[in-house]
């Protein structure tokens, strides 16, 4: 059988709707669509995910998702535009089609998952499921139309062999170390709350809203870390786990002290909010740098939505500059780091194992 050049990937493992059509280009990935409609700003409201309502949302997003990617990435009939039945009569010039399976809630992967099979088996074409935390790794193969590499200071190559990644989202903070695609071992990850629920935990604490990684990162950036001495749990462990409860626990203290009068001073909660983002970062560099010192690599790719923070990326750079490493840093543009169905289509495209429609099912605890 011939290698799949063009996939539709899917994506709805939590409150993000998305869907895209990626072509392999030699060992990069090129974006022919990629769309997303995120349900975070109704999540907001309530300060966190709601399981049923985020899979609610994604049943009204879904077909018009895929629909609007088909139309982008120019594959569809232009008559059927705004005529699902029409596509089905006529399926678009895509080799197959990849879907996350897992891991997340699992209201919302059944959505993603039935229509994947639904349109498999219509259009007859190979179903590729994709474990969510893997692909989120292959956004570092993507390359951008908009050439946003040159703004991200990203190398414009891909990744090699071995490397190790830094998988930081809302659920997960893993380090594994690649050896090809496919081929990987899982070298440690928290013990508690990830990188990202620690972000979200502290901006509740902090009365900001959900998602609370941009939030801190937004009123980080007019803010002193240097202000509140965090800890860093773990930081000189001799392992690869991580721990972050500690560090809400102790922003929950501070707050709690002084009769909450930290509360209402805006520049304190400015300087509490760099200090937060400051010690997250220090703990996940740290420990990275340790890992690829200790596996001799000298590729690191960075994923998931924790990996959109600008302060990371930069720190990052620094201080592979300021110990002369010869390390090479990955990390994808920021609308790539959050969740997106390219990254889906591309792990696909380098993991090509197609499945039976009929048997495929969503697991909300797959793991890596
Ligand atoms: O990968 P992702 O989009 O979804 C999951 O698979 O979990 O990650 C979402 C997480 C949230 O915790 C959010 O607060 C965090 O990524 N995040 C950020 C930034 N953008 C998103 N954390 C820090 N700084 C950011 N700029
Ligand atoms: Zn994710």
């Amino acid at each position: 059988m011939n290698k799949p050049q063009i996939i539709l990937g899917i994506e709805t493992s939590c409150d993000e709707t998305a869907a895209a059509v990626v072509q392999k280009s030699g060992n990069r990935v090129k974006v022919l669509s990629n769309v997303v409609a995120s349900s975070a700003a109704l999540q907001a409201k309530y300060g966190g995910v709601i399981p049923e309502q985020a899979a609610r949302e994604q049943i009204k997003s879904i077909i018009p998702v895929i629909q609007e990617a088909l139309v982008q990435s120019n594959l569809y009939p232009p008559s059927s535009k705004h005529h699902l039945p029409s596509s089905i009569i006529h399926p678009p010039a895509i080799d197959a089609i990849a879907v996350t399976n897992g891991p997340g809630l699992i209201g919302s992967l059944l959505v993603g998952v039935e229509t994947a099979k639904t349109l498999a088996m219509v259009w007859n074409k190979p179903l590729i499921p994709v474990n969510h935390l893997l692909g989120h790794f292959y956004a570092n193969w993507v390359s951008t139309a908009d050439n946003s590499d040159t703004l991200t200071h990203r190398p414009t190559d891909t990744p090699n062999f071995p490397c190790l990644g830094l998988l930081i989202s809302g659920g997960h903070t893993d380090l594994v170390l690649f050896k090809d695609h496919g081929k990987y071992e899982y070298l440690g990850g928290t013990r508690d709350d990830a990188a990202g629920e620690c972000f979200d935990k502290c901006a509740r604490l902090l009365s900001l809203p959900y998602p609370g990684g941009p939030e801190i990162s937004k009123l980080a950036t007019r803010g002193d870390a240097s202000k509140f001495d965090l800890p860093r749990p773990m930081i000189d462990s001799k392992d690869f786990d991580f721990s972050f409860s500690g560090l809400k626990t102790a922003v929950a203290n501070l707050l709690k002290g002084n009769n909450g009068a930290l509360r209402s001073n805006e520049p304190t909660i400015r300087d509490l909010a760099a200090s937060i983002e400051q010690a997250i970062i220090d703990v996940l560099i740290t420990k990275t740098l340790k890992a690829a010192q200790k596996y001799k690599v000298n590729q690191i790719i960075v994923a998931g939505g924790v990996a959109a923070n600008q302060k990371l990326v930069s720190n990052f750079q620094f201080q592979i500059l300021n110990f002369k490493l010869k390390t090479k840093f990955f990390v994808p543009p920021p609308q790539l780091c959050t969740d997106n169905a390219a990254m889906i289509a591309a792990a696909a495209l380098f993991n090509y194992h197609p499945t039976d429609p009929l048997t495929l099912q969503a697991n909300p605890n797959l793991s890596l």
